[in-house]
């Protein structure tokens, strides 16, 4: 992981919400597992309990390396942690609502595969390949696609754009005004 990584105050990360530019950026892979990307995994999961979210993709809340935990059951003991994940094999369709906790109050059906297998390693470092379906497939197309700095809106299609048009423009008015 880089030198800047280690300096974050973690306790202080929020989630970050459209149009931010560190929702854009191309994460790096990580390199070594310690406690500081425990305290990090620890804090992404608050954060995303919190707002009952599903998933929450590192890049999310301003730390730019290739991790996302999700809890597709929503029971807070389910805490699936996903380092360097990639997927390696998509297959079926589904069809349904897809939000995210960047574009809060958004929601547009987006076209997914219905399976999908990941490989990843765990937050002990094990590599470990998992098959979801449904809505976890879902989870797994829409936080690998955060780590390329690709998002919900890049995936929005005309009708949906048009009808979530006023609420992209207040996202971006309020990001525009919030001083930093
Ligand atoms: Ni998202």
């Amino acid at each position: 992981m880089s030198e800047t990584w280690h300096d974050i105050d973690i306790p202080a990360l929020r989630i970050l919400r459209y149009p931010d530019p560190r929702l854009r950026k191309e994460c790096a892979p990580i390199t070594s597992i310690d406690g500081d990307l425990r305290r990090l995994v620890d804090r992404m999961f608050e954060l995303m309990f919190d707002v009952h979210g599903v998933g929450l993709a590192a890049p999310q809340v301003g730390v730019t390396v290739r991790l996302f935990v999700a809890c597709p059951t929503g029971e807070s003991d389910d805490r699936r942690v996903y380092i360097n994940p990639r997927i390696t094999s998509l297959d079926g369709s589904q069809e349904g609502e897809e939000g995210c906790l960047s574009f809060p109050g958004i929601y547009s059906k987006i076209k997914r595969a219905d399976l999908a297998v990941i490989e990843a390693h765990d937050i002990d470092g094990r590599a470990f390949e998992e098959t979801g379906q449904g809505l976890t497939a879902r989870i797994f197309q829409h936080e690998c696609e955060h780590l390329d700095g690709r998002l919900l809106v890049d995936r929005m299609g005309t009708v949906s754009k048009l009808a979530n048009r006023r609420a992209l423009k207040e996202l971006e008015e309020k990001f525009a005004s919030t001083p930093r």
